[in-house]
């Protein structure tokens, strides 16, 4: 890129990225399904049991979108809200031609997978989601059914071109769980978006009903990109399917999936917004369900504004991340952290400080996290309580807010102890009463201003 057109871009996005970051406020994201179904192959439930004890993953967020700097995808899609970005400057084909041909300024030369892995097991997270495709088609891996793919075009002679291979390899090799990201829509194809009509909306821009074939074309081209995935790129963990307009079904999921899981046995799908039997767990967006859930979920929330990288990105205080991992895993669920690598292939400075600080709250505290189960009484004001599997030892983790100190005591009702109440930091008891059903632990001075465990028995 020359430098005139690197300034013009960082203006340019500096306008569209407000634009994004109004999808905070934005009400078109998914919800938490309204049903959910439990799975019948033994495999995946004793894999999804294994999930949700890991409780902390990353969702990257990396394509073209990444080179300026701006939402997701979505600035292809001819839907007027206010979440969606666009330049101004251009006419919406002109517009869209311009994206497209962001495949030859994506040049991520400091691509370096083993140091993201090392800084999101640092973080304490215990899995990873890779965007292999979004919505606007471009692949993220060297797909054999399209050139449409980052190892194609500038990054072509690069030795890592074939990116989500090597992004698979690195967190499998720091002993992390590895889920595939894929977009069941995909407006580059002409099967979805096909070139004689125009593209209105998110949908495929044609009548189903008058060109079946076209959709057929559709179908099979998504199953023979699936079942490269999850031939081609080693094993798989997750299979986290975006994009819901475009069902499962509509593309034979449950034929793709007999497939996969001979070579995965027990590959959790999420076949997200889509509940049934290929929603293994649900994905509650950007936030947290109000009561605790029996059944398997996941919020995915990002750690700045957007999914993808934006300049000047407003991360979310560390203690603000740390808090919702809390209320999550109180309430049963696990945190999928949104975080967005630049163009050049880096994650950048305040993210990684920012998993830092979380990381090693949970090298201290991640007993109370990690591998627990739901408590019965789960909460009480910022008191939230986790379990072991064997529902004996009881977590009481008080979630410091922001901008607060901590209190002198803390209580709460219903969880009577039994016997002492430790402080995990440091393995001391507290002085402790309980009255009524309500618990009174004194805490002693000199704590660090952070959120803290207390570890008690209640059998
Ligand atoms: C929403 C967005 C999509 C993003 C996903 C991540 O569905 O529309 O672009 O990839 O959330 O959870």
């Amino acid at each position: 890129m020359t430098v005139f057109k690197r300034l013009a871009f960082v203006a340019l996005s500096g306008i569209l990225a407000l634009n994004a970051s109004a999808q905070e406020v934005g009400t078109d994201v998914h919800g938490r399904s309204s049903t959910y179904e439990w799975p019948t192959d033994a495999k995946v439930l004793e894999k999804l049991d294994q999930w949700r004890d890991l409780k902390f993953g990353v969702i990257f967020h990396w394509g073209l979108y990444s080179v300026p700097g701006i939402v997701e995808s979505w600035s292809i899609c001819s839907e007027d809200v206010d979440w969606i970005g666009r330049r101004w400057d251009m006419p919406y084909d002109e517009y869209k031609k311009w994206y497209w041909g962001l495949k030859d300024e994506f040049n991520p030369t400091e691509f370096d997978p083993g140091k993201w892995a090392e800084i999101m097991q640092d973080g304490g997270m215990k899995y990873m989601v890779f965007t292999t495709k979004h919505h606007d088609g471009f692949c993220m891996y060297d797909s054999k059914y399209t050139d449409f793919s980052i190892a194609n075009h500038a990054f072509k002679n690069h030795p890592k071109r074939d990116v989500a291979r090597w992004v698979f390899d690195a967190f499998r090799q720091k002993g992390m769980w590895v889920g595939c990201y894929f977009s069941k829509p995909d407006w580059h194809s002409e099967w979805f978006w096909h070139p004689h009509y125009a593209t209105p909306n998110r949908k495929p821009n044609y009548n189903l009903e008058r060109h079946p074939e076209w959709w057929l074309s559709f179908k099979e081209f998504t199953k023979k990109q699936l079942a490269e995935l999850t031939t081609d790129y080693g094993s798989l963990d997750i299979l986290w399917l975006d994009g819901g307009w475009v069902k499962g079904d509509d593309v034979d999921l449950d034929d793709v999936l007999r497939g996969a899981r001979q070579r995965h046995p027990g590959l959790i799908c999420v076949d997200r917004a889509v509940p049934g039997k290929n929603e293994n767990y649900q994905t509650p967006e950007r936030g947290i369900p109000d009561v605790q859930l029996d059944n398997p979920w996941e919020s995915c929330i990002t750690l700045s504004n957007d999914w993808g990288w934006v300049p000047n990105a407003p991360y979310k205080p560390a203690q603000k991340v740390l808090n919702t991992l809390i209320e999550v895993t109180a309430k049963g669920g696990a945190l999928l952290l949104g975080v967005g690598p630049t163009a050049q292939g880096t994650i950048e400075e305040p993210v990684v400080e920012r998993l830092q600080t979380i990381g090693n709250w949970l090298k201290v505290n991640g007993k109370a996290i990690y591998g627990t189960r739901n408590a019965k009484v789960y909460h009480d004001g910022n008191v939230w309580f986790t379990a072991d599997k064997d529902g004996k030892t009881l977590y009481a983790i008080y979630a410091l807010p922001e901008g607060e100190s901590l209190p002198a005591e803390i209580q709460w009702k219903g969880n009577a102890p039994k016997g002492k109440v430790r402080l995990l930091c440091n393995g001391k008891s507290l002085k402790t009463k309980t009255k009524k059903g309500v618990t009174t632990v004194k805490l002693p001075n000199g704590l660090p201003q952070e959120a803290l465990v207390l570890e008690f028995q209640v059998k």
